[in-house]
């Protein structure tokens, strides 16, 4: 760890890499678990596919291959990064951090380590988090990370959430720099309470502690209002993204490339409307990967790079909304070569996460899923868990 290195003239991204799960859940795949159809998913979400995490991978492991790729982008070495964040909210354990096991499986024995939630715009917080310590001259270089595996947090009965979401992580490192000018230029970050329970998981927590109750009324899945979340989503992007714009000095005008939150293409058709701008200025890949929560701006970010869509000197703008209700944009200049991201090649899609010492772990793949992944019969549609809200109060049977 590097402490009191002397405020940088700048700081910058000077890696970035992403890690998909092999397996691929289309929407096809879904019609055979929910009451739902493919031009239904389309239409409403521009979704396709999703990925899956397959039973030996988790958060720790997905963020962890992510991290290597932009440690290798950054032409760096696993200890050369003096903290690492990684942004989840579905950690490997309540504790200890997801960010404890990446330090570990990346191969780093000097970072600190540690978990940030902020839902969707997880990613967003935890590069403003890093970028502030490098401005403070605190550290030298960031592993920003964001992780998820949503699929094993998913009611595969209710048609509403399951249809949505899938797994992935992405990642930049962020270097203090003796060069001037790059990097983030302004930031926006809200949280409105009001929202709190629009988007959350109810059990598993201090007030709702899982029991057999409390699985017995499925609260140990997402659930979420999607019409009031989808209202407040297209207001704060396109608002959020505006403050941080106008933060940086600049006009929208000027954005070169926005990596909004994936959630629904709808969403960023939304805020492009909103905003007077073509949909060409909005980077999309939800139709590839569903909403990947705080992973899903890493992995954009990361494929947008790879692409040819950002190129050194452009002003890209990370926008991001999620559970909370919480919001918030960056903009920054570019300045890393988009060729660096060859580098990545050379990382394997593996890692190895410390298990725990004489403890049965089970299998994480929620039933319903593997039944679809293992190509079995449709699995019966009255087989459900309830999807309802039951009131905090209502006890199994009383529903
Ligand atoms: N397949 C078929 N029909 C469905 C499905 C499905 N998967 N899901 C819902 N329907 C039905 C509903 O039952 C309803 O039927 P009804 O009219 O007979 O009652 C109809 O389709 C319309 O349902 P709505 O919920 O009104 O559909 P809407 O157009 O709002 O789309 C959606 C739903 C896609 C969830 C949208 O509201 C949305 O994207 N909201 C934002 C969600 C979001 O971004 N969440 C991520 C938060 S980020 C985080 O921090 C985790």
């Amino acid at each position: 760890m590097t402490l009191g290195a002397g405020a940088p003239r700048s700081v910058r991204v000077t890696g970035w890499g992403m890690y998909a799960p092999s397996r691929v859940l289309t929407n096809a795949d879904l019609e055979r678990v929910v009451d739902t159809n493919d031009d239904w998913i389309v239409q409403r979400t521009g979704i396709r596919e999703r990925r899956i995490a397959a039973a030996h991978e988790t958060t720790a492991t997905l963020a962890a291959i992510a991290g290597n790729r932009a440690i290798a982008v950054a032409g760096l070495q696993p200890n050369d990064i003096d903290v690492i964040l990684v942004a989840t909210l579905t950690p490997d354990y309540w504790m200890p951090s997801t960010g404890a096991l990446v330090k570990e499986a990346i191969g780093n024995t000097s970072a600190a380590a540690m978990d940030v939630m902020a839902a969707c715009s997880g990613f967003v917080y935890a590069y403003s988090a890093a970028d502030a310590y490098l401005r403070a001259g605190v550290f030298r270089h960031a592993l920003v990370i964001g992780a998820e595996t949503l699929s094993r947090f998913l009611d595969f009965s209710d048609r509403a959430t399951c249809i949505l979401f899938g797994d992935g992580a992405g990642a930049v490192v962020l270097s203090a720099s003796d060069e001037p000018g790059g990097g983030l230029a302004g930031l926006e970050m809200t949280t409105d309470p009001d929202g709190a329970y629009m988007i959350w998981l109810p059990s598993g927590g201090s007030r709702s502690p899982v029991s057999g109750q409390t699985m017995a009324r499925g609260e140990h899945f997402v659930r979420m209002e999607g019409r009031e979340t989808y209202r407040y989503a297209t207001k704060t992007m396109a608002t959020s993204a505006l403050t941080a714009i106008a933060r940086a000095g600049w006009d929208a005008s000027e954005i070169d490339l926005f990596i909004p939150h994936q959630a629904n293409v709808r969403i960023i058709e939304s805020v492009a409307k909103g905003l007077g701008l073509p949909m060409e200025k909005m980077f999309v890949n939800v139709d590839r990967y569903g909403n990947t929560s705080a992973a899903s701006v890493g992995i954009a970010l990361a494929e947008a790079v790879d692409m040819g869509r950002i190129k050194v000197g452009d002003k890209v703008v990370l926008v991001a909304f999620g559970a909370g209700l919480t919001s918030g944009a960056i903009a920054l200049e570019w300045t890393a070569d988009p060729a660096h991201g060859k580098r990545a090649e050379s990382v394997e899609p593996t890692a190895s996460v410390r298990e725990p010492v004489d403890w049965g772990s089970v299998d994480p793949i929620p039933e319903r899923l593997r039944q679809v992944l293992e190509g079995g019969p449709p699995v019966p549609l009255d087989d459900v868990v309830p999807g309802e809200p039951a009131h905090a109060g209502t006890r199994v049977g009383e529903a």
